[in-house]
Order: structure tokens, then sequence, then C-alpha cells
């Protein structure tokens, strides 16, 4: 038996993340291919433009506010999503965030904030998401990572981490999902142009339109492989770099990145600074 497929006359799209980005790109294209999109994110009044902009589709989008991180919240909503509007076929995690964090003055409270919604943010839909599609022997998962996943990145200690431990855990969960009947998949997106990206002050190699991204990733939920990567030639050339002894690795992505030649922030004394109840680790943008 080959392994399930979702289908939009099979049940809902669930969609994190789909105020903004990626995700309301990717919405809209589900809702263009008769998809109802269940399509939730905190700010109540961007839900509403995606659903006001996808009337006359041949799907829909049902906009529910959540903040990924308090797992009841997201429990309580998948529960409520059920029992109002039917099973759940597909669920898509796409919800995630980015804050830099400058190796020279790590951000203890960046770092916190990054696993909070980019790994337990995925965790309090996914585990709930599981269940539901076991007790219907079928489903379908796809969980949006990063090509940082592949290797440490400048800026992306804390952010590359979270999307490596979603990598990590969509191939063990694998294993056994498939014998569920629960085809699940691991999103890996290069640079793509969203608010996202927009405070990165440095070169981004193969920017991506957000539109050409949400095409390729519903391509990649159709078509069904394990991992979908967009735009293809970053993510072969991060896989490939990858495959190298560091001391290729690094001198190499210090040249991709432009980050040979940059500068740290000017030095603070640490104790110095907390005196002045600043706190440990505040990030500052690195000097181009
Ligand atoms: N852009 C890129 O280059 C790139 C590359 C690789 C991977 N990715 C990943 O792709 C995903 C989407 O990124 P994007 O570039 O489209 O960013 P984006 O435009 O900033 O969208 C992020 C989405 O996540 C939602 N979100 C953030 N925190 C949330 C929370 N606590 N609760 C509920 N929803 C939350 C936001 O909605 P609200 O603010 O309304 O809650 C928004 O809908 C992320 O997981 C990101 O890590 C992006």
């Amino acid at each position: 038996m080959s392994l399930y497929r979702a289908r939009p006359d099979d049940g809902l799209c669930f969609m994190t993340g789909a105020s903004s980005g990626i995700g309301r790109a990717a919405a809209l294209v589900l809702a263009r291919k008769g998809w109802t999109v269940v399509s939730v994110a905190r700010s109540a009044d961007k839900l509403q433009s995606l659903a006001d902009e996808a009337e006359g589709l041949a799907g829909r989008i049902i906009p529910q506010t959540c903040d990924v991180t308090d797992e009841n919240a997201v429990n309580d909503l998948m529960r409520r999503v059920v029992s109002e509007y039917g099973p759940i076929a597909l669920a898509v995690f796409v919800a995630g965030n980015y804050w830099p964090v400058v190796g020279s003055d790590p951000s203890l409270e960046n770092m916190k904030k990054t696993y909070e919604v980019n790994v337990f943010g995925v965790l309090h839909g996914l585990v709930p998401a599981i269940l539901h599609m076991r007790d219907r022997n079928k489903g379908q998962i796809a969980i949006v990572g990063s090509v940082s996943a592949y290797g440490g990145l400048p800026m992306a200690s804390a952010y590359g981490a979270s999307k490596a431990a979603l990598n990590n855990m969509a191939a063990a969960l694998k294993f056994d999902l498939d014998k569920l009947n629960i085809r699940v998949q691991i999103v890996n997106p290069g640079f793509i142009d969203t608010p996202l990206t927009e405070q990165n002050n440095f070169k981004m190699p193969f920017l991506m339109k957000v539109e050409e991204a949400a095409e390729a990733m519903v391509d990649g939920l159709e078509n069904g492989s394990f991992e979908v990567t967009f735009p293809k030639s970053l993510a072969t050339i991060l896989k490939v770099v990858n495959f190298f002894p560091y001391g290729v690795y690094f001198p190499v992505m210090r040249r991709i990145m432009g980050w040979k030649d940059r500068k740290l922030p000017a030095p603070k004394h640490f104790f110095a600074r907390q005196d002045r109840d600043e706190g440990p680790g505040k990030t500052e943008a690195v000097e181009g």
C-alpha cells in the first residue's frame, strides 16, 4: 500500500504561520486548489485580509488566531477545529521566527524565544495532529525547517539549531509514522523574500520571491518526498559544502555569506553592562 497523500476532499488543511510570508502565500495556493485552509497566526487583521483575498477561489480560508507557544491554546484550537469543521487531512507547521544572535555578544533572550516558537511552537500542534491522524489511519504532516539546519551559519546559532532539531525530529518520526499511514515531510527553504528576512543586513544568495517559494512548497507537498527544498540551487550547494570537512566548510561559507570582511560590534564590558541594568546579551546588528 502506498503512503497517504492528502487531498482537499479528504479533510482540512491546518496551517500555522499563515498570516504572512511563505505561509500566507502557500495558503492562497492551496485555497486555489480547492483546500479549506484553517489559517493560524496571532494577527487577526492579517488573517482576515487573507480570508478576504481568498474569496471566490475554489477553496476557502478559515482564520483562527492563536499563539503557537501556548500549548493549551493550540490543543484547544485543534480540538475545536475538528469538531466544528471536520477532520484534518494535512497539517503544515510554518510558524517560525528569526532572532539573530551575534556570536560575540550572544542574547540568551533571543535564543530562548527562538526555541519557544520554532521548536515548541511546532510540537504543540504536531503531537495532537499525529494522534488525530492516528485515529483516522491516515494523514500528511509538513514541518517548515530551513537550509540553515544543514550546518552552522553566521547569526543563526539559535535559528539554525532550532531548524536542525526539526529536521532530525521529522526524520526520526518517519520510521513510525509511515507504519500509521501518516506522511511526514520536512520543508527546507533557502532565502525567501518575506518580512522575516527584511532584517538581514547581509547578502542573501539566491533570494527567492515568496510567490515562487509557495508554489514550490505546495508542489513538494503534492509530490510527497520527505524533504522539500527551494530554491534548489542554494540547497544543493549547502548540502555539498556540508559534505566536506570543516577545514573546507568554513572558508567556503565565509565567502558565500560575505562574512570574511565583516567586523564585530565594539565590545562592551560584560559586568559593567549588567550594572547598567541592560541585562546580558542584548543583540546588536553586525556592522557591514
Ligand atoms: N524567509 C526565509 O528566508 C525563510 C528561510 C527558511 C525558513 N523559513 C521559515 O519559514 C517559516 C515562515 O517564515 P516567513 O519568512 O514566511 O516569515 P514571516 O513572514 O515573518 O511569517 C511568520 C509567520 O509565523 C507566524 N508566527 C510567528 N510567531 C508566532 C506565534 N508565536 N504564534 C503563532 N504564529 C506565529 C506569524 O504570524 P503572526 O505574527 O501573525 O503571529 C507569521 O504568519 C518560518 O518557520 C521560517 O523560519 C523562512
